[in-house]
């Protein structure tokens, strides 16, 4: 089998001028139960995460949430420097515990997570920054102002949003350019399909989460299961091509802390989707 490349999705400027890859790695997986605490097993998450840029990987998806911390450590640890391999991370989210997560929109505490990612990831600058969530309990207006203040600052050099509507973005771009959007999204789950069209049309990245989930929903469908054959795919294969396909500016993060699972992953992204089969695919549900 060849060596997986990722560079075979194509790519996407982010922010106009940030280009990667567009099949990039979430790094959400590279922690212990519940998103919590360090990994069963650090060192196969050492490996895997050795082995993005390798794959061709240039973008890589993490949050301070995700440990907390562990995951931007590790990444640290074993990537730094990252020559052309962009870390895009997020904050605004508190962890109370496995599986718990508490926005918190406050201006010092926004600060406070991009002061921090920096340290971790040892880096002077983040590339794209995004908020994990809007915080209902503080006006949206502080948080997107505060985001506008670290941009100016330079601390930030993208910023994007998460789990937001058209209405959030359009707000937000009242303060900041918004240069990704990072909504639950995949063949199954399409709730964020006018986001998709809004960000499509105003060139904004969309990266959508639990991509691969759609691949083990639809697992069972004969129509799926006869394309799986047609394309010699595994079901998740097939539902990253699918979002490949989709958009261009679609950005799937699958995430794993695996080394056989990342290459898996990567190596859909030599899978091409004909207009017949995409159509086909996209009538399932
Ligand atoms: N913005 C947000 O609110 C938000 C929320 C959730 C996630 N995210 C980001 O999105 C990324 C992707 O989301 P996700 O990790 O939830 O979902 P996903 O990528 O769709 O699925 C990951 C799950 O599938 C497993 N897996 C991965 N590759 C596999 C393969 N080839 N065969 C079998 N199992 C496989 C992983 O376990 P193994 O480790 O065992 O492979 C993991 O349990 C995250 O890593 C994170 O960076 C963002």
């Amino acid at each position: 089998m060849p060596t997986p490349d990722a560079s075979l999705s194509g790519t996407f400027a982010i922010g106009g001028d940030m280009v990667i890859h567009r099949l990039g790695f979430g790094a959400m997986r590279v922690t212990g139960q519940g998103i919590w605490g360090p990994p069963a097993d650090p060192e196969e998450c050492r490996r895997t995460l050795r082995r993005v840029p390798e794959l061709g990987i240039d973008f890589i998806d993490t949050a301070e949430s995700y440990g907390p911390y562990i995951s931007e450590e590790l990444i640290a640890e074993t990537l730094s420097p990252y020559g052309r391999v962009i870390i895009a991370t997020k904050g605004g989210h508190s962890r109370t515990g496995p599986n718990q997560w508490t926005p918190i929109g406050r201006p010092e505490f926004l600060i406070q997570g991009v002061q921090m990612s920096l340290r971790r990831l040892k880096l002077e600058r983040l590339d794209l920054w995004q908020l994990h969530r809007i915080d209902p309990k503080v006006p949206a207006a502080e948080q997107f102002d505060t985001i506008a203040s670290l941009l100016k600052q330079g601390l930030i050099r993208h910023a994007g949003l998460s789990e937001v509507s058209v209405n959030d973005i359009r707000a937000a771009q009242m303060h900041f350019p918004v240069a990704s959007v990072q909504n639950k999204y995949s063949i199954t789950d399409r709730n964020s399909e006018a986001v998709l069209a809004y960000c499509e049309a105003n060139n904004i990245a969309f990266i959508p989460w639990r991509p691969i989930d759609g691949g083990n929903t639809s697992a069972g469908n004969p129509a799926f299961a006869a394309m799986l054959q047609k394309h010699g795919a595994t079901p998740g294969q097939l539902a990253l091509a699918w979002l490949l396909k989709r958009s261009p500016v679609m950005l799937p993060i699958p995430g794993t802390g695996k080394v056989s699972h990342l290459e898996e992953n990567t190596a859909a992204a030599a899978i091409q989707l004909s207009d017949e089969d995409f159509a086909a695919l996209s009538a399932l549900r």
